[in-house]
């Protein structure tokens, strides 16, 4: 699906934030968990080490991980919680079913006027909640819109299971989205979005929603935590997340090399290097977390976004490329001018 501008509105991000628990784990570490070495993970992922959130930790919740990127995300664009219209939750690992986290996060930073609501696309939710928010800005219905990717992927993680557990970390960013006029040269320039459930078993839990009861009996099989078939995930990420970012280039009349920024889900080093290469970017453009923080799932974007802005890497005007990619299977591409 694409959607471009074509009514008198657009949407841009105003402001950056993130958060991460601040317990670290090392790959070292990990090496005294599971059969694994520094060196293979290093090699076979980038990462070195990703933030654990402490179980029962209220500030390592979901939800205040979210306030608090939410409330960098709202200085940065010199907004109070009460601008606040709309809030999009990318999660899946919500800190409750019910209520939802979005609703958590409202309560937390006192957005009274915002409705809120939670969006599930795994990986990709915050590219997803993105362009739900644009959706509605141009609408006109709405002024400003906060999407936060959030989650806590080690309340699902196996820590068992060594072809998985290394990649996984907690996070959560956020962007302030604002109503901009279609005429500024400043904004989300297109969206494209895609989801295959033919490809569900590639990434799935399968206990823990009402398929399938949390019973000692399931906790004992591990059937609450993700299972991934990595091999083939891996595959699916580099042609879809390459595929989406020329997409979103050729639409745009853009040609491969053209962008200044790709921020792409950080899943692995090794899909992000595949998809750098078919764009013809050298990987200076692109902006990387993954070795300090692993896969945070929907955080990734948003994190390694806030981080380039507020290097001073992203500058106004210059062409960035969000590239999704998650479980479902999930994935979508971004293009806007900063
Ligand atoms: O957010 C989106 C979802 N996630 C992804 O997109 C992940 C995509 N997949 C990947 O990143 C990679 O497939 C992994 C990092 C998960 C695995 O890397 P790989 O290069 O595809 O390894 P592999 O599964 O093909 O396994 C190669 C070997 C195997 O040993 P044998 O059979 O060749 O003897 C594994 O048992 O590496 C072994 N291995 C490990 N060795 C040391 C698997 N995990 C580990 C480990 N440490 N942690």
């Amino acid at each position: 699906m694409i959607a471009t501008n074509f009514g008198p509105f657009a949407s841009r991000i105003t402001g950056t934030g993130s958060a991460f628990p601040d317990q670290r784990l090392t790959n070292l570490e990990l090496t005294k968990k599971i059969d694994t070495t520094d060196e293979w993970i290093r090699e076979r992922t980038g990462i070195q080490e990703r933030r654990i959130a402490q179980a029962g930790s209220e500030a390592d919740r979901n939800s205040s991980l979210g306030a608090r990127a939410a409330l960098a995300a709202l200085e940065m664009a010199a907004k109070t919680a009460s601008d606040i219209d709309l809030i999009l939750y990318a999660t899946c690992t919500p800190d409750t079913l019910i209520p939802s986290t979005a609703c958590w996060l409202q309560k937390k930073i006192g957005a009274t006027k915002a409705w809120a609501l939670d969006v599930n696309a795994a990986c990709s939710g915050f590219v997803f909640g993105l362009a739900t928010a644009d959706s509605f800005l141009r609408s006109g219905q709405f002024k400003t819109a906060l999407v936060v990717g959030g989650d806590i992927l080690t309340s699902m993680t196996n820590w068992e299971d060594r072809g998985s557990c290394i990649l996984f970390g907690d996070g959560a960013g956020a962007a302030i989205v604002e109503r901009t006029e279609a005429t500024n040269p400043r904004r989300i320039l297109s969206v494209h979005m895609g989801a295959d459930g033919r490809h569900w078993e590639l990434f799935h839990v399968q206990a823990g929603g009402s398929n399938m009861e949390v019973t000692a009996e399931v906790r004992a099989k591990k059937l609450d935590k993700m299972e991934m078939k990595g091999r083939e995930m891996f595959k699916v990420a580099v042609r879809t997340l390459g595929d989406y970012a020329v997409q979103a280039l050729e639409s745009n009349g853009l040609a491969l090399g053209d962008l200044d920024w790709l921020v792409p889900h950080q899943a692995n080093l090794r899909i992000i290097e595949a998809v750098a290469k078919r764009l013809e970017l050298p990987m200076e453009k692109v902006l990387i977390n993954i070795d300090r923080y692993g896969n945070t799932s929907s955080a990734t974007i948003p994190t390694a976004l806030d981080e380039g802005v507020r290097k001073g890497l992203v500058k106004p005007g210059e062409t960035v490329l969000l590239d999704a990619f998650g479980a479902g299977v999930t994935y979508g591409s971004i293009l806007m001018r900063w």
